[in-house]
């Protein structure tokens, strides 16, 4: 281990996102120390570097104590730490807003050089969902505590793990329908999670005179509808895309939110009704220097499992 190595502490490491994340950084010989609740279940963290170069640390994101232990002698800090939908002790409000206060008084606390934070692309005032208000607030506690901070507002992630794509090919596992909520209209910016990385690894390099917030989305733009019929074709599956009203979906998402990892929510119906790209308004993925991969680039890399035959399918 060189002493030189610069050392970055991420909360929320062991999700889709930072997983991928880890590969880059350790490539780069970055130190990572990773705060986590159950470092237990986090030992596939450990082989994305080399022995000694990736430090789990039990954390209580709320007691400073715990966090303060992580963010010791770190010059960079990442923040991926994100729910989709509440639960009894899981409160929007507390994760994407309260945490993100604490730590910037922290990050202050103990001198870190850079934070990078991941928030959602759509937040804006007066938005209906929950998680979209939250998100936002979480962006205004960075921005007034912490100066030296990057916020990074992805559209839909896609790759290997992701809920979206890989959610609605099991459902076409047994069901002949997939639903189209909204009628499938909405338009997002799916983005390569493998972007997202390289983006979150720019902006830790991002000197105070460039732009705060990034609006990130992929190369292309495609409704909710295009998108099951890319990955119908893709899964080789032929299946009755069933047009839903927004009140119909309501009504069912309160049924649904009471089972565990809920398929939807009435809050994720209300960020359904809205598009989901990037808005102009802002830099994009382009701006620091990264041209994203396409879903017909990754897609067929990884939901082939989903085919009859597999990848020989
Ligand atoms: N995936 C997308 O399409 C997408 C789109 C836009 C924005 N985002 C944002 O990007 C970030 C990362 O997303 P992701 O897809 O990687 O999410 P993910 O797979 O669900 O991972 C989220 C991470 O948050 C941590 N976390 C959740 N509740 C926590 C709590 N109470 N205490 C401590 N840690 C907690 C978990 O850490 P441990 O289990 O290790 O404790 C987990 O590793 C999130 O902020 C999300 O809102 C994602």
């Amino acid at each position: 281990m060189q002493n030189n190595q610069k050392i970055i502490a991420i909360f929320g490491a062991g999700g889709f996102l930072g997983k991928h994340l880890m590969r880059q950084l350790t490539k780069l010989d970055y130190r990572v120390k990773v705060a986590t609740r159950n470092p237990f279940l986090k030992g596939y963290l450990k082989p994305l570097g080399n022995p000694g170069q990736i430090e789990l640390f039990k954390t209580n994101i709320f007691n400073p104590e715990d966090v303060k232990q992580v963010l010791k002698n770190c010059d960079l800090v990442i923040n991926l730490v994100g729910i989709l939908y509440e639960t009894r002790k899981q409160k929007f409000s507390q994760i994407h807003a309260k945490f993100p206060y604490l730590l910037c008084n922290l990050c202050n606390e103990i001198g870190v050089k850079n934070l990078v934070h991941i928030s959602a692309l759509g937040v804006r005032e007066g938005h209906v969902s929950r998680y979209m208000q939250s998100k936002l607030e979480g962006e205004k506690n960075i921005q007034n505590v912490f100066k030296s901070s990057v916020i990074l507002r992805p559209s839909l992630v896609f790759g290997p793990e992701d809920k979206f794509f890989n959610t609605f090919a099991s459902i076409a596992q047994f069901s002949p329908a997939l639903p189209l909520i909204g009628g499938g209209k909405i338009k997002f910016s799916p983005v390569y999670v493998g972007d997202i990385a390289k983006a979150i690894v720019k902006a830790l390099r991002l000197n105070n005179s460039e732009p705060k917030i990034y609006e990130l989305g992929g190369p292309e733009n495609y409704s909710f509808k295009e998108l099951m019929e890319i990955l119908l074709r893709e899964i080789k599956k032929k299946r009755f895309l069933i047009p839903i009203p927004f009140s119909l979906a309501k009504f069912q998402s309160y049924f649904l939110q009471m089972i565990p990892n809920p398929l939807l929510t009435p809050d994720q119906v209300e960020v359904l009704k809205y598009n989901n790209i990037v808005s102009g308004e802002y830099p994009t993925l382009e701006d620091l220097g990264i041209s994203g991969e396409t879903i017909q680039s990754i897609l067929p890399k990884y939901i082939y499992r989903f085919r009859t035959g597999g990848q020989f399918g």
